[in-house]
C-alpha cells in the first residue's frame, strides 16, 4: 500500500477592499447576477461571474424549476453560456457570490461537486487554471488558484 497525498490551499480575503480592481469588479458583476437568480425553492441565491482572455464577462445565476433536478446552478449556467458563445476563449478567472433570502450568508460558499466536475472540464480544454474567488454575502472572500485545487482525483477524458 502507498499513500498518495493532495493538498487543496485557499487564500482569505477579509474584504474586497483586499482583492486587486479587477477581481472585485467581476465579484460586483456575480453579486448583481445573484440578485436576478431565479430560486424560489431554495430561496439560495447564487451569482456567477466569468473573465475570458478576451475581456468579455459572463455571467450567470442559478436558476430552479418546480420539477427539482431540472434546476441549473448559477456557475453552470455561465460556464456553458461562455463555452457557446465563445468556445475559443480561455476563461481566466470566476467569482461566485451565494447568499439565502431568510439569512445573511456571511461565509464564502464554494462551487458545488456537479459544478466542479464541470468547471474542470473547461480548466483542462484549455490547459491553463482557472482563478476561483467565492463569497457569501458579506465577509471574506476565498480564493483558490484553480479549479483542480478544489477536485483533487477528478474524472476526465483519459481513459475514455
Ligand atoms: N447552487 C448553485 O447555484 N451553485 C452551487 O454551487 C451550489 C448550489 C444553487 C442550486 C440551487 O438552486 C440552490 O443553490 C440551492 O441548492
Amino acid at each position: 500500500m502507498k499513500e498518495i497525498r493532495k493538498e487543496s490551499v485557499l487564500y482569505m480575503y477579509q474584504s474586497l477592499d483586499e482583492l486587486p480592481l479587477a477581481v472585485s469588479n467581476l465579484m460586483e458583476r456575480a453579486v448583481e447576477a445573484r440578485k436576478r437568480a431565479y430560486a424560489p425553492y431554495s430561496k439560495f441565491q447564487v451569482g456567477a461571474a466569468l473573465l475570458l482572455d478576451n475581456n468579455e464577462v459572463i455571467t450567470g445565476n442559478n436558476q430552479e424549476n418546480a420539477s427539482y433536478p431540472s434546476g441549473l446552478c448559477a456557475e453552470r449556467t455561465a460556464i456553458y453560456y461562455a463555452g457557446s458563445q465563445y468556445p475559443n476563449a480561455k476563461i481566466l478567472k470566476m467569482a461566485i457570490s451565494a447568499g439565502a433570502s431568510e439569512k445573511q450568508t456571511t461565509k464564502p460558499i464554494p462551487p458545488c461537486g456537479a459544478c466542479r466536475q464541470s468547471i474542470a472540464e473547461y480548466e483542462l480544454k484549455q490547459e491553463s487554471p482557472i482563478e476561483i474567488f467565492f463569497m457569501g454575502e458579506t465577509g471574506e472572500i476565498a480564493k483558490s488558484n484553480s479549479l483542480s485545487n478544489l477536485l483533487p482525483f477528478v474524472f476526465d477524458k483519459s481513459e475514455l
